[in-house]
């Protein structure tokens, strides 16, 4: 267990890390919080690899182009503090929208082409979010090593690729996709499933890794009338987004 700091400002924040974590070999992890244990992997790798680990947690309006699913995200404040302490978390960043975006959302990070397809051409909007808010929180917590998973492969590839030609200093970290034991990649949208949605969500995973094509892939939900968005194969990986009870899920796999 390791003593949490919380910062709900960020300019005591970056005081705090001015007088405190310069010195030191920090690691970050960045979430919209609801933590399950996909987040608590990265933490938990953050804390071998580093001496500090800082954790975000901020519910980003700016890159939910559907405003329900944005009013429906699940927040459990108390429950991701606690994951955070046994994850090795020592500070915690939730910063307020009016400090994150004082610019009200005047500057944005564009990305014109790998974030149109997939999740971006579904999702006006998406990736200009969540690029302009991890440079933010990149600038902010000035980390050595900042850890991003590749259940949300196209997002850690486009930071990635921001970070290099912006000429920024954190290293970009990708780190394995945590599974439920039937196969489902682990999300914080999963709880909004019912019962009955939740145990048709295996057939995602399933569908990706069981086929021959992702026209196999497609019949097979089909067939359990599940609504595919898309279903796709780019640089060697498998990437579908799918709605079960309303919710949107998205799994990826290599090839
Ligand atoms: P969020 O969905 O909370 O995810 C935070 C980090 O946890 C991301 O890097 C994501 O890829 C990783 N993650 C989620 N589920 C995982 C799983 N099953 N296994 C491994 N890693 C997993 O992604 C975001 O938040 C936001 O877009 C953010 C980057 C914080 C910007 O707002």
């Amino acid at each position: 267990m390791s003593d949490l700091k919380v910062f709900e400002s960020i300019a005591e924040f970056i005081k705090y890390r001015d007088q405190n974590l310069l010195s030191k070999k920090v690691g970050f992890v960045p979430t919209m919080g609801a933590l399950h244990e996909g987040h608590a992997s990265l933490l938990r790798k953050s804390s071998q690899e580093n001496e500090f680990t800082v954790l975000s947690i901020y519910v980003n309006p700016t890159q939910f182009n559907n405003p329900d699913d944005l009013k429906k995200y699940p927040r459990t404040w108390e429950a991701d503090l606690e994951i955070a302490k046994e994850s090795g978390a020592n500070i915690v960043i939730s910063p307020k929208y009016e400090e994150m975006y004082s610019d009200n959302y005047r500057y944005k990070v564009t990305e014109a082409e790998f974030s149109k397809i997939l999740c971006g051409a579904h999702r006006p909007g998406h990736f200009d979010g969540v690029l302009t808010v991890v440079m933010k929180l990149l600038n902010i917590v000035s980390a050595n090593k900042a850890y991003f998973g590749e259940k949300d492969y196209q997002q850690l590839q486009l930071i990635k690729d921001m970070t290099k030609n912006f000429f920024m200093k954190t290293e970009i970290v990708p780190c394995p996709t945590l599974r439920e034991k039937d196969g489902l990649a682990m999300s914080s949208r999963n709880v909004r499933l019912t019962t009955a949605g939740r145990q048709k969500a295996p057939a995602l995973y399933e569908a990706l890794t069981n086929s021959k094509s992702v026209n196999e892939a497609r019949e097979k939900l089909q067939l359990k009338n599940i609504e595919v968005e898309y279903l796709e194969e780019h640089f060697g990986r498998r990437f579908i987004a799918a709605f079960i009870d309303q919710v949107r899920l998205i799994d990826n796999v290599s090839i």
